[in-house]
């Protein structure tokens, strides 16, 4: 498959396509099968490029990795976990932020650990601070060289008692990972809860794990000495279900998404509904699409769950630019989610980027230099243009432009798209949307 896609935009996306598991949860109960004695079988597991490079990974530790792409099932034999070289680990550096999540299983299984330098990426520097003071705190030593970070656990991880300073996804997962193999109790407040994070703890049950989800974002973990194998089916991928709803709207189009769940969507569907989109909730998907007439500008703030995914941002921000009148959003969880509208500002959309909060309440980003806070004036016509793909969800949002300019534009970097949305190629194609291969 070639790096260019040919988009000849202008024309309503209508059709059904079918969202599998999600990508962000998908990868964290690969590395949980580190943890068991006998193999696990995951389910609905979408053909994405994350997929691979965490199979990989596992492999790489000796974990015997079946993948039935087509029925989207997962077989792991962790009988074998051994040490991977570091040059081989170092070659995965850059490509996914997972070896990170693989320290608590390793330190567990083998007493040690190495991570690549995982360098920043386009929507802000994404430090892993929080994941290091986790394990420091469990007893773990961390030693960080040239090539990346080396890991010790001299003896089994101790249970301990963190706050976190923001709710971290990655970091909660960092812990529950740690934890439930660790020597007593781990109390972890201040903890992130979104879907993904439950299904990652219902997956870690099943293997025989003891965890409680508290009020007030309070997990608390007793750790046990072993862990089995487990059978999974994961919940499905709401930020790809809600891309596909983005462009339903942006495109005055109709699509249905099967395998989208409510629950997990509630908060984007509010808002969607907020700016005019109307959607069904069927038996097995969600059907959206633009009823005609105008969409309503919004205000708007992304926040951890259970508020508005900062995933569905980007997007969503593509169909703003198609309603009337003034939107403000207010993104609260990175830094540097903005960088995408550059593109969109090409094709006609009016936005302006402010290093203000310009929310109901002041953020981690406010008073500093990160321009965080967007006004998108609307409804502005989209012009084609030649634009390249900034990162997974930016990338997606600038295909979405691409199909609601009228003409033809040419969108680059299209692989990174790979990463997370499934066979995007052959939905486009099945949505009726025109285009072609560069
Ligand atoms: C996960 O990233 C997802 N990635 C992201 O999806 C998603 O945007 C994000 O959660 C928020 O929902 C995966 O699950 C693989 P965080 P994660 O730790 O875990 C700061 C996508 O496109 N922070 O919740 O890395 C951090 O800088 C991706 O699918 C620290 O300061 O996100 C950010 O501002 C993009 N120190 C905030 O916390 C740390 O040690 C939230 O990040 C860790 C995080």
């Amino acid at each position: 498959m070639t790096d260019i896609l040919y988009v000849n935009g202008g024309r309503p996306l209508k059709g059904t396509i079918n969202v599998r598991g999600a990508k962000n949860f998908v990868s964290k109960a690969m590395v949980a099968a580190l943890l068991g004695e006998t193999p696990s079988v995951l389910k609905n597991v979408p053909d994405i490029k994350d997929v691979h490079v965490v199979s990989g990974l596992l492999g790489l530790h000796g974990v015997k990795v079946d993948y039935d792409v087509e029925a989207g099932v997962i077989h792991m034999d962790p009988s074998k976990v051994e040490s991977a070289g570091v040059t081989e680990i170092d070659a995965h550096a850059g490509q996914s932020r997972i070896p990170i999540l693989l320290c608590g299983p390793l330190l567990h299984r083998l007493g040690e650990a190495f991570i690549p330098d995982l360098g920043g990426c386009a929507i802000g520097d994404r430090p892993i601070d929080y994941h290091l003071e986790i394990l420091r705190q469990m007893g773990a030593t961390v030693e960080k060289t040239e090539h990346g970070i080396h890991l010790k656990a001299p003896k089994r991880l101790q249970g301990t008692k963190i706050a976190l300073e923001y709710p971290s996804v990655g970091a909660t997962e960092q812990l529950l990972l740690a934890a439930v193999m660790a020597e007593g109790i781990t109390e972890l407040s201040n903890a992130a809860v979104e879907p993904e994070i439950l299904d990652l703890i219902a997956v870690l049950q099943k293997m025989g794990a003891i965890i409680n989800v508290d009020a007030d974002r309070v997990i608390r973990i007793e750790g046990v000495d072993k862990l089995e194998g487990y059978i999974h089916c994961a919940l499905a991928d709401r930020i790809e279900a809600a891309s596909w709803a983005s462009a339903a709207l942006a495109t005055k189009g109709d699509i249905t998404v099967m395998g989208a769940t409510q629950a997990e969507m509630m908060t984007f569907l509010n808002v969607y509904r907020k700016v005019g989109g109307k959607f069904e909730v069927l038996h097995d998907g969600i059907r959206f699409y633009h009823p005609g007439g105008d969409l309503h500008g919004i205000f708007m703030e992304t926040d951890v769950h259970p508020g508005f995914m900062t995933d569905w941002q980007q997007p969503l921000v593509v169909a703003l630019t198609q309603a009337n009148g003034l939107s403000i959003v207010h993104e609260t969880v990175y830094e540097n989610r903005f960088g995408f509208t550059d593109a969109l500002i090409k094709m006609g959309a009016n936005i302006q980027i402010y290093r203000e909060c310009l929310g109901n309440r002041a953020c981690r980003f406010g008073q500093r230099n990160y321009r965080h806070s967007a006004v998108i004036s609307g409804p502005t016509p989209l012009h084609p243009a030649d634009i390249t793909v900034p990162d997974l969800r930016g990338g997606f949002s600038h295909l979405i432009a691409a199909l609601a300019a009228d003409g033809r534009s040419t969108v680059r970097g299209i692989k990174l798209i790979d990463r997370g949305y499934e066979k995007f190629r052959e939905k486009l194609a099945a949505l009726d949307a025109d285009i072609e291969e560069g």
